[in-house]
């Protein structure tokens, strides 16, 4: 078992006030909290080794080489990848989704077609859309349920031989759903289409084992996993990283540059263009040890137990429904209460110290689907504790009751 209050103890950010109460964070899907390693870690790096990587033979530059070089280690036997240099230190998820579709706009042409699931956020559909636009290729989406769960009848059905790439969620950030990858990456292949895994909502909860998923490209944020904002990876097959083009040109990313032809760097590197985030990218390998320490295993235990009772709570509540009821589903919930909008109830119980995330969670077409303009989300970690929850539902109550 946790020891919940221990781990809280962790974070100096939840022992805090907001508008006079205490801090109850349910935003965890927007970002994470960080843990104090994980600030003492900032701080340490810019107290004692700050200095740009890759280029200067004095001492400083060499040890923070060494410490970028070693986190990338480490994120590489985090998601089991075969080999270093398939890890790419990228900003974020996004960052990770827009290198990929720049790279497949050299290779897709009119007629082939890009398949993304009905469950995206707008930074896994957007990208898409933009390649589609510029290569003449077209854009086909795998449909959704009531449940929130993907068809995958309908999946089966939009593959063939001119579905080039495949694009899906890992976690829907709006619903919870846990989607069936596996099955996807074993069809997508059938078919000879790459696929990319957006783990921007799984990374949190599970560690991903990319050689057992087989899947071509999967990319996840720092700063949804206790790391610094401005952090994220993409993990590439080593083949495909060869075959697409840079995202960016700059400095690093470089054998030989004239003015007539310039040659590329190996991997990474031929895709790590600049300065990059020195410091995030290596405290995202403090982030990644802090998770582990805590275990994987005990995280979806208590995250389990959250969601469980959050949904039991909330459901107490007369006129709300949760939309989002897939039978493989991380601890988020995305609910409305009958007449009021998601907006006002937000607003009323941040004064209560509840942060909830409201809105359309960058996923307008799932919303356009069940016919509203957007939903409160409760998104909850390992951090977080039942007596929170209880909070949260008094406050809604009481926002229900001022709104009625
Ligand atoms: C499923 C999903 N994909 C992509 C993103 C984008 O992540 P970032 O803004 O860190 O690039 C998010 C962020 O909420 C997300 O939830």
């Amino acid at each position: 078992m946790l020891d919940i209050q221990k781990i809280r103890s962790d974070f100096p950010i939840l022992s805090q006030k907001v508008n006079g109460k205490p801090l109850v964070y349910f935003d965890n899907g927007a970002t994470s909290q960080k843990p104090q390693v994980v600030i003492d870690a900032i701080t340490k790096y810019y107290s004692e080794i700050n200095a740009n990587i890759h280029r200067g033979v004095h001492t400083l530059s060499q040890l923070a080489t060494d410490a970028y070089e070693a986190s990338r280690k480490k994120i590489q036997t985090h998601i089991n990848a075969k080999f270093a240099h398939e890890v790419l230190f990228t900003s974020g998820t996004t960052h990770g989704i827009n290198l990929v579709t720049n790279g497949f706009a050299s290779i897709l042409k009119p007629g082939d077609e890009v398949l993304v699931s009905a469950l995206e956020h707008h930074s896994n559909i957007v990208p898409w859309q933009m390649l589609c636009e510029k290569t003449g290729a077209t854009l086909k989406v795998v449909p959704m349920d009531e449940n929130g769960e993907l068809i995958m009848s309908k999946y089966d059905k939009l593959l063939s031989e001119k579905t080039k790439v495949v694009t899906v969620n890992h976690i829907s950030n709006a619903l919870g759903t846990i989607n069936p990858i596996k099955y996807m990456i074993e069809k997508a292949h059938e078919v000879g289409a790459a696929i990319l895994i957006d783990g921007a909502q799984a990374a949190p909860h599970l560690k991903p084992d990319v050689q057992e998923l087989d899947c071509d490209f999967y990319t996840f944020s720092g700063h949804k996993i206790c790391g610094p904002t401005g952090t994220g990876i993409l993990y590439g097959k080593e083949e495909w990283l060869n075959k697409l083009p840079p995202y960016q040109g700059g400095g690093e990313m470089i054998k030989e540059v004239t003015f007539e032809k310039t040659t590329y760097a190996d991997l990474p590197h031929k895709f790590e263009a600049g300065t990059p985030n020195i410091a995030g990218g290596i405290v995202l390998g403090t982030a990644i040890d802090y998770l582990n320490e805590i275990g994987f295993e005990n995280i979806q235990k208590q995250e389990k137990e959250l969601l469980e009772y959050g949904t039991k709570r909330l459901l107490e509540i007369e006129g709300l429904k949760i939309y989002g009821t897939s039978k493989e589903k991380t601890s988020v919930i995305s609910f409305n209460i009958d007449g009021i909008h998601p907006y006002d109830i937000g607003t009323i119980i941040d004064k209560q110290g509840i942060a909830v995330r409201t809105g359309h969670h960058c996923a307008q077409p799932i919303m356009n689907f069940f016919c509203i303009p957007g939903t409160i989300r409760a998104s909850f970690s390992f951090y977080n504790t039942k007596e929170e929850i209880d909070l949260m539902v008094e406050a809604v109550k009481k926002a229900q009751r001022m709104l009625s």
